[in-house]
């Protein structure tokens, strides 16, 4: 068997940019990376964990996922296929996932053509245009998340119009927590650099009731802009058929493979995922898409009426060790 050669140094740069542009809860990055050789491990960072709004670390997991999927694009977009293990060795269970990057030198098709959406994707948390997401899109999302082993979960007006309810019930126990509003501090709001989520990525407050998470709802938001949003944007909750540390890992890959692909459709997605925080709500949302499979992220999709603001990242440097 021929021996795969060594990633160069520019191949791993380019690999881990691209890796780093995953999304993450509050832009925490949770990630480091060990390069071996043709071997990308990636691994939990303990020092951005949130104890207080996710002490399983389901989330931590699928911003992981995420990660990796955005590394084996870039793998693709530079000719080479790449291969998984998940959590692969029991004595270091900090390493998540390991990335195998093979030497072939040709197009990888799929993948590789959504490295163009990379840097182009991001949460966007202000209103959407009052504008359907035709079938043949919708169509697409799905193949995006079953190419992962996911599903997309489309909430019809019923079940969108429950999951009101939830979010409403969640957002007003949130509000007196103080444990999680004070977790929040950290990451949120205010100008910032290098990760969290600066204030103009929060987007508008909503002039009423919306389906938009406010990350700063318990702060001083005097000053923050107001728009009005839509009634009932599309929502699909992201589910996967199995409920343990590899599925979370998994809904991460299928997450940012249907964001790209949303993306190259000039699509914008934000999240709700409070109402999948806390065990009674998750349960009710598990209900709401037929009780069968587990949700993991709860989208709101649609075409943006405002530009998005993007989030910062850290160097993917310092995050990185490189070992022969
Ligand atoms: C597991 C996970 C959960 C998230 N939950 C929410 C959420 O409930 N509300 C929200 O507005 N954004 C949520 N986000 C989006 C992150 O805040 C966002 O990815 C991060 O700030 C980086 O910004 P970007 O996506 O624009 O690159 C979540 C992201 C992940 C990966």
């Amino acid at each position: 068997m021929s021996k795969t050669s060594v990633l160069t140094d520019d191949e791993i740069g380019i690999l881990l940019t691209a890796a780093v542009h995953a999304p993450s809860m509050h832009n925490t990055q949770p990630w480091r990376f060990e390069v071996h050789g043709p071997v990308v491990d990636v691994l939990l960072d303990r020092k951005r964990l949130l104890p207080s709004e996710d002490p399983a670390g389901r989330a931590n997991r699928i911003g992981i996922g995420a990660a990796v999927l955005n590394l084996r694009v870039a793998a693709a977009m530079l000719g080479r296929e790449s291969r998984i293990v998940p959590d692969p060795d029991p004595n270091c269970p900090e390493v998540m996932a390991r990335v195998f990057v093979a030497d072939r030198r040709t197009p990888v098709p799929g993948l590789g053509s959504l490295y163009g959406e990379l840097r182009a994707r991001r949460t966007y948390r202000g209103p959407l245009l009052d504008q359907p997401i035709p079938p043949r899109v919708t169509g697409r999302l799905d193949e995006a998340a079953q190419a992962e082993r996911a599903t997309l979960r489309w909430l019809d007006a019923d079940a969108t119009s429950r999951l009101g309810e939830l979010l409403r019930r969640v957002d007003e126990h949130d509000l007196h927590d103080e444990d999680r509003l004070h977790e929040r501090l950290r990451w949120i709001g205010g100008d910032r650099s290098g990760d969290g989520i600066q204030e103009s990525a929060l987007g508008p407050l909503p002039t009423g009731p919306a389906f938009v998470r406010d990350l700063s709802a318990g702060s001083d938001s005097s000053h923050r802009s107001q728009a009005v949003f839509e009634d009932s944007p599309a929502i699909a909750v992201l589910c996967t058929p199995q409920e343990d540390a590899a599925a979370w890992l998994r809904a991460g890959m299928a997450l940012e493979r249907a964001l790209l692909v949303a993306t190259s459709y000039d699509l914008a997605a934000s999240f709700l995922n409070q109402v999948l925080e806390h065990s009674p709500s998750r349960a009710a949302v598990r209900e709401l898409v037929g009780g069968r499979c587990w949700p993991q992220m709860v989208i709101r999709l649609g075409y943006p009426a405002q530009p998005a603001h993007g989030t910062a990242r850290r160097d993917w440097r310092d995050s990185f060790d490189r070992w022969f």
